[in-house]
């Protein structure tokens, strides 16, 4: 029989989402109690989910009866409470950023591996059922040579967002719009298209009054060879998410609802009649199974229970750790800069410094 697994959400914000999902796989996973920094937040959302038990603080997370540590806390405590749960015997899944830093992460997949229990980053988008589809036609060798891929994060944050203390500042929310809301698109980049060779990047504070960027645009080579462009910003009314990925055999384009832009519909446009067949035969077999945190969530509980791989990995979040360092690299030389990032680059151990100091400079492009 299938095991059931006990978890600890630790944070009431995006956590509540976490929770909608675990509860709609209730034969997988039984949320056993939820944590925030205080009880009397943890005990709102507890009676919110119906869930028995309120706890305060990681430590009381960690010490709980449960198999699963869910880490939805601010982004500066991620390295540290995923640390803290795997030492304490427990599994991990910890939301985006990872950390801020490639000497963070690397930190994590050692204290992963002494630990003997599994670490899971969060990807979602990943799982929507027209993404899905484009892998598989992907691995089926369906879609040909890449050519090139255009993104569009096109959000809107006003100021009533950056009300959260550890929003809009380099030491608490570790990078702007590109580590809090395009990490997801480039994600879904490299997830289809493989790992990132060399990328230009610039970056502005234009719409709001805080440290972090939030517009960006970011020219990227591929290590097959293709391009791809990213244009960020969180000022856009009206909000969309676009993904347009240009193959030899077929274009395919994303629906572009802001926060929902891996699930349907997509549409796959074959370049000849035979290509168009060849994504028919393709997707004949298409089985949906569940989306986004559901979808990513079943799935770590089949890899829990086989003990097969992971649907989101520690190097997948290390790979987007140093996309995002190569990112602010460039972005403070104004130059292109190479992955893989080595160990003595100036900002394998985080960005942030190098940022915070140059705040004159980022003022400077302001408005
Ligand atoms: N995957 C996504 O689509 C997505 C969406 C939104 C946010 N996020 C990420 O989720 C994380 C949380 O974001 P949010 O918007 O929910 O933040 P939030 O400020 O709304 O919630 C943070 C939670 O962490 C709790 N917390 C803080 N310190 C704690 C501690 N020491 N011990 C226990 N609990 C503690 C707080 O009480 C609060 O409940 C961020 O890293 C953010 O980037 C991801």
């Amino acid at each position: 029989m299938s095991p059931r697994y006990k978890v600890v959400v630790v944070g009431t914000g995006i956590g509540r989402a976490h929770l909608r999902a675990y509860q709609s796989l209730p034969a997988l996973f039984e949320v056993v109690a939820v944590c925030a920094a205080e009880r009397s937040e943890a005990q709102t959302c507890a009676d919110e989910f119906g869930i028995p038990l309120a706890l305060e603080g990681i430590d009381e997370a960690c010490a709980a009866d449960a198999d699963i540590v869910d880490i939805c806390t601010p982004p500066y405590l991620h390295a540290e409470h995923a640390s803290k749960a795997l030492i304490a015997g427990k599994h991990a899944i910890c939301e985006k950023p990872l950390a801020g830093s490639l000497h963070d992460v690397d930190a994590l997949i050692a204290a992963e591996a002494a630990s003997g229990r599994r670490l899971m980053p969060i990807f979602q988008y990943r799982f929507g059922h027209a993404f899905q589809k484009l892998k598989r036609l992907r691995e089926a060798g369906v879609t040909g040579r890449a050519l090139v891929t255009a993104i569009n994060v096109h959000w809107r944050r006003r100021a009533p967002y950056y009300d959260v203390p550890w929003r809009g500042h380099w030491q608490t929310e570790l990078g702007g719009a590109l580590t809090g809301h395009a990490i997801h698109a480039l994600d879904m980049l490299t997830y289809i298209i493989g790992p990132v060779r060399s990328v230009y990047a610039r970056i502005a504070t234009r719409v709001n009054d805080i440290e972090v960027e939030d517009c960006a645009a970011v020219v990227l080579e591929m290590a097959d060879g293709s391009l791809a462009t990213l244009s960020l910003t969180l000022g856009s009314a009206p909000e969309e998410s676009r993904h347009r990925f240009v193959f030899e055999n077929l274009v395919a384009e994303s629906n572009t609802r802001p926060y929902d832009s891996s699930g349907e519909p997509w549409t796959f446009t074959p370049d000849t009649p035979e290509a168009g067949a060849a994504i028919e035969a393709a997707l004949a077999g298409f089985t949906p199974e569940p989306e986004v945190f559901a979808g990513q969530f079943a799935r770590y509980h089949r890899a829990l229970a086989t003990g097969g791989p992971l649907p989101v990995t520690l190097a997948d979040a290390r790979a987007s750790i140093e996309l995002l360092t190569a990112m602010y690299a460039s972005a403070a030389t104004n130059r292109p800069v190479e992955l893989p990032i080595e160990r003595n680059h100036p900002m394998y151990s985080g960005w942030q410094s190098h940022w915070l100091n140059a705040e004159p400079d980022a003022a400077r492009l302001r408005r």
